[in-house]
């Protein structure tokens, strides 16, 4: 190993200004961890840590780094390779050292990015973040070697950016006069919302991330998105207004009017501001959710599609065309101007602007489309990367969010490539995660959102499919979540809950209850149903249980303890009994099959998480072959009751025994009145009970509602039946 020590100087090659930037940032991070800060200096390789550029390393973002005894050499392809190569070095050095001498391992690593565009997303309209956390955002893009940070500028609630020819922008634009409460409920919170950035303020931004190499993205979202625009200019939207900054979320009819003119002129006027301030090639112009009702009414845009001859064909509308035009037209002002587009996937809908990047939100398929036609794709596909969404189905004590779900598993395992064949692979020039901020006011909620989902975000961006591995990242996350925790975010920990897995072994009769964690940390468990501490029985392996139980568990780390996962289990005469079902569940509802039915395991009030079966079209009959003769009085099972998932209880049972499971004495009926509230949810328990008979074989029929109730959507029509847990006694 090399001893890192106050003595150890970084050297880098004189006279490259960025690399001297690169090695004060190492000096700073090792700063951070031992509290001594080494020397920066020119020179060449010697006894501490050596910056420089080599000529063989292919990938202009690929870098190298031999850590020996001698020292430790980190050489770049580029300035933006080395930048990589210290980012590793710093994540190898402890989150915390225990002295002021650390050992570095001795080790050769050469490593290149899989894709040359890594972004990170983060709405600035909906809600503002200042700069100063923006630079914050952008040291954690720099930590997870991003090299690309979207800047969603302005939008229906907000115009955030400065624009000295048409200064209303701001002053007009920027202000909201109130925010709705909650998921536009119709009541507002009364408090004046504002912000915006000044030019300067923006390019002291932009030189900050150029020293991390990453470099930002505007977007100007257009034609749609655009009320802090016309509210400030009524006269570019179709009606004329009056419009106001938005105070809640969602699409807006009113629009950039295309046909005038004016309008247009206003954009290409904003682009040349914002190309003047950001010297990135792309500019994103938006192009998503702009709604046609406006066009359709509008003279202007009637008469422009007329003059530019767009026409409606099977698959588009002539406002279809208009927006194709739209976006067409400013692309080619800024392909003038040397830069290049980059458009959310709605700008497939019509005539693609030619040269322009797609960026896939809506799922991944406009983006494998788009690589197909030939165009440059980055995939944010919402299923993997909406970072606004939840990071766990366990909702109930989380902000509120926009909804979906998004666990950090998902966003590892993205493959921007898909299906696709090595020439249109080509085309996918990386990934991206957004950040909508309609829900996240404030610098910690944002973080609490990437924070580690970013983790999972940079390995599908960095790593080649073939070398990922999940259980390998966790383990490698719960390492730089350390580094989190000392460097001030607030990061989520879901990932270090207690996963539970409970599946049926049938042969053995059992329940097995394997447990775990990511960081191995020890987890201990209870079957009485009493919350367990270090004194409880401690996992080890598997637990196979085969009599009724209430089964807790909870980890305990020196950090304290995790939520406690609890599940009760129930042995009956039934419990792992062979079961047949006359009639079977939906291919969709069917899981792990009959035997769900006499697990031992009842389900809770979610029908689609494996426990319930689901039937439509027929009773439920079941047989159950109790093994030998036995004495029983009782049965009992349960269904779900989800009305706006037309998803109805059962109207009766009946049971009947049998010693040969040929000639059946029907033993108990009973009737169940149908559910008629529309609303109801909720599960629902049925038992029947009778004098004590003896058989072998037990058979229930559990009997459907007949049809969806009066005043019902699907009224009339047939309703799913999910059962769960055959209880006999
Ligand atoms: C988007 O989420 N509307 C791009
Ligand atoms: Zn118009």
């Amino acid at each position: 190993p090399f001893l890192l020590k106050p003595s150890t100087p970084i050297t880098y090659q004189e006279g490259d200004a960025e690399m001297e930037q690169t090695a004060r940032f190492l000096a700073s991070y090792i700063k951070e961890v031992t509290g001594y800060e080494p020397k920066v200096t020119t020179g060449d390789a010697g006894k501490g840590i050596h910056l420089s550029i080599a000529s063989d390393i292919q990938n202009k973002e690929g870098y190298r780094l031999l850590v020996s005894e001698n020292g430790v050499e980190i050489a770049g392809a580029s300035n933006a390779g080395i930048f990589y190569g210290v980012q590793t070095l710093r994540k190898s050095i402890p989150a915390a050292a225990d002295g002021i001498q650390v050992e570095l391992p001795a080790v050769s690593i050469n490593d290149y990015p899989r894709f040359p565009y890594r972004g990170m997303h983060l709405d600035v309209s909906r809600h503002f973040f200042p700069t100063d956390s923006v630079k914050k955002f952008i040291d954690i893009l720099a930590l997870h070697n991003m090299n690309r940070f979207h800047w969603h500028l302005t939008d229906d609630q907000g115009w955030r950016i400065e624009i000295k020819k048409y200064p209303e922008l701001t002053q007009i634009g920027s202000k909201r006069k109130e925010t709705v409460i909650g998921r536009n409920s119709g009541k507002y919170d009364g408090q004046p919302y504002d912000g915006f950035y000044t030019q300067d303020e923006i390019r002291d931004v932009i030189a900050y991330a150029k020293e991390r190499f990453i470099t930002i993205i505007p977007e100007i979202d257009l034609p749609g998105h655009q009320l802090a625009a016309l509210a400030t200019y009524p006269e570019l939207g179709c009606t004329g207004g009056p419009y106001e900054v938005w105070t809640q979320w969602g699409v807006s009819d009113d629009v950039i009017c295309a046909g005038n003119e004016k309008s247009m002129q206003f954009l290409e006027d904003v682009m040349s501001e914002i190309i003047e301030i950001f010297p990135s090639e792309y500019v994103h112009i938006g192009g998503d959710e702009a709604p046609r009702t406006r066009w359709e009414k509008c003279p202007k845009c009637q008469a422009r599609i007329k003059a530019e001859g767009l026409k409606a064909d099977k698959n588009h509308t002539a406002e279809d065309r208009l927006q194709s035009y739209c976006m067409t037209r400013i692309e080619k002002f800024l392909n003038s101007k040397g830069r290049r587009i980059i458009g959310w996937d709605e700008i497939l809908e019509g005539d693609v602007a030619p040269n322009a990047t797609v960026m896939s939100w809506r799922g991944a398929s406009g983006g494998i489309e788009a690589a197909q036609m030939g165009h440059d794709v980055i995939m944010t596909p919402n299923t993997y990367c909406y970072f606004d969404y939840y990071q766990t189905a366990d909702t109930k004590d989380e902000p509120l969010g926009i909804g979906g779900y998004v666990p950090i598993e998902k966003v590892y395992s993205l493959d921007p490539t898909f299906d696709l064949n090595e020439e249109q692979k080509k085309h996918i020039i990386g990934a991206q995660a957004n950040l909508w901020t309609e829900y996240i006011t404030t610098t910690e909620h944002v973080e609490y959102m990437v924070l580690p989902r970013m983790a999972a975000l940079a390995e599908v961006q960095w790593t080649q499919p073939e070398k990922k591995d999940f259980k390998d990242f966790t383990k490698r996350l719960a390492r730089l979540m350390k580094f989190y925790q000392r460097d001030g975010f607030n990061y989520a920990k879901h990932v270090f809950d207690l996963k539970v897995d409970f599946t049926p072994d049938v042969a053995k009769k059992a329940v097995v209850v394997t447990l775990s964690t990511i960081d191995d940390a020890p987890i201990y468990y209870t079957l009485d149903g009493t919350e367990p501490t270090t004194a409880s029985l401690k996992y080890t392996e598997p637990v196979s249980i085969t009599e009724t139980a209430d089964f807790q568990a909870v980890v305990i780390r020196p950090e304290g303890k995790s939520k406690v996962v609890n599940k009760k289990i129930s042995f009956n005469k039934a419990t792992y009994c062979p079961i047949e079902l006359t009639f079977q569940p939906s291919e969709k509802y069917k899981f792990g099959g009959a035997i769900t039915l006499v697990d031992g395991m009842k389900g809770n009030d979610s029908y689609a998480t494996g426990a319930w079966l689901g039937f439509v079209g027929g009773d439920v009959e079941a047989i159950i072959d109790l093994g030998q003769e036995t004495e029983i009085k009782r049965v009992a099972t349960n269904a779900i009751v989800d009305m706006s998932a037309w998803i109805m209880g059962s109207t009766g049972l009946v049971v009947s025994v049998s010693d040969d499971n040929k000639e059946f004495r029907e033993v108990a009926v009973k009737d169940i009145p149908a559910e008629t509230n529309i609303d109801k949810k909720g599960v629902e328990n049925y038992e029947i009970t009778f004098d004590p008979v003896k058989a072998r074989y037990v058979k229930v029929v559990i009997k459907r509602s007949p049809a969806l109730p009066k005043g019902h959507a699907g009224e009339g029509k047939a309703a799913y039946m999910f059962i769960d847990e055959i209880e006999v006694d």
